[in-house]
């Protein structure tokens, strides 16, 4: 018994320094774990011997235990250092510990812009107008010339914009290439892929070479409208937007009644078109600093679609009509927000966007 004693000893001094140089400085766990399910556990190693002990003569009895005892102080004591060493190294990298309570995830509210966005969106929606989207990276045919502004037309000047360096596959530049600098070409490119009706709404962002201010940026939002079909006529359109302002602004103006009146305006994809305003929301009419004492609001521009577009965007016009209309986001957002900066709109400061839930 004393030798298969003896014999242990050996064993476990060998699992110890294996444990040591095959860790270097820091013992695994895994590896610890491995030696103590060998020797320490109750079928262990130790254990066993310690059974066995029953069937030792009883005089040698006392000499065999003190020696077993030792040994497993030994391997005991060997153990709890290396675990300690591994646990404190532990602590020193990153593990996983999921015992931790889980940290509290912050909700984030939606952007202004796209509050909204969606709220104008699910009104048109309700009427029955898809949603579509196109390219904000765009060529001059769809962001102009499909749109009916001649090449070299001043109308081209009411839109400060931006070219971009590209160049086609071959390497050849494009110096057709722009950011879009209003949604209308989304107008076209859905005239371009789908047959009559076509009744869609499309938001998105839009880019002119404009000084940035408190009042204006290089980049904002639009919603573009569009409704193609046979016999679709002024009426339906005026029928649809003051439905969508009464909706829309009806209930900013709590309780007054909301007025409205179309101006007649110029843009080259349309004819006739118009510009709507209504009752101012801020001072109910009575008249103040936002609308500069008028008592209206602009709120977007619109049209019946000029025949030379419904023709680019490959659309009879003797057999199709339609009307469209194009609104900013931006600047109602900073009226009913209360914002007085736009910028603020864009810096993602979640001190300010936090107030907006
Ligand atoms: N695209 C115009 C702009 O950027 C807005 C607009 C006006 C869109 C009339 C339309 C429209 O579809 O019919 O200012």
């Amino acid at each position: 018994m004393l030798q298969e004693i003896t014999h242990l000893r050996t064993v476990i001094e060998q699992d110890l320094t294996s444990l040591a140089s095959n860790g270097g400085s820091s013992v695994s766990a895994d590896a610890l774990e491995q030696f103590r399910l060998k020797h320490l556990v109750r079928k262990g190693t130790l254990a066993e011997l310690t059974e066995r002990l029953r069937d030792v003569p009883k005089e040698e009895k006392p000499a065999v235990g003190k020696e077993l005892n030792l040994l497993k102080t030994f391997a005991e004591g060997e153990f709890k250092r290396l675990s300690e060493e591994t646990s404190s190294k532990a602590t020193s990298t990153p593990t996983l510990d999921l015992t931790l309570p889980g940290r509290r995830w912050q909700n984030a509210p939606k952007h202004p812009i796209h509050q909204t966005l969606d709220d104008m969106l699910t009104i048109f929606n309700r009427m029955g107008f898809a949603i579509a989207e196109g390219p904000e990276i765009e060529d001059d045919f769809h962001n102009f010339e499909a749109l009916n502004f001649p090449p070299d037309h001043p109308a081209r000047d009411m839109q400060d914009t931006f070219f971009m360096h590209a160049a086609d596959q071959a390497g050849k530049p494009r110096p057709d290439v722009l950011l879009r600098t209003h949604t209308s070409p989304v107008q076209v490119r859905l005239m371009q892929s789908q047959k009559p009706p076509i009744r869609a709404v499309m938001p998105g962002r839009v880019y002119r070479n404009e000084a940035i201010s408190a009042r204006s940026l290089a980049e904002f939002h639009q919603v573009e409208g569009l409704y193609i079909d046979k016999n679709v006529s002024l009426a339906e359109l005026k029928g649809t937007l003051v439905s969508f302002a009464q909706q829309f602004y009806g209930p900013m103006l709590g309780g007054k009644e909301l007025k409205y009146r179309f101006r007649p305006s110029f843009f080259p994809f349309t004819e006739p078109s118009a510009e709507m305003d209504i009752t101012c929301f801020l001072c109910g009419g009575k008249g103040c600093r936002i609308c500069k004492y008028a008592g209206w609001l602009e709120i977007l521009g619109c049209g019946m679609v000029h025949p030379n577009v419904l023709k680019a965007g490959g659309i009879d016009p003797e057999e199709y009509s339609g009307f469209a209309w194009g609104m900013g986001i931006e600047r109602v957002t900073l009226l009913r927000t209360g914002i007085d900066d736009i910028r603020l709109l864009y810096d993602n400061d979640v001190r300010v966007l936090k107030q907006f839930v």
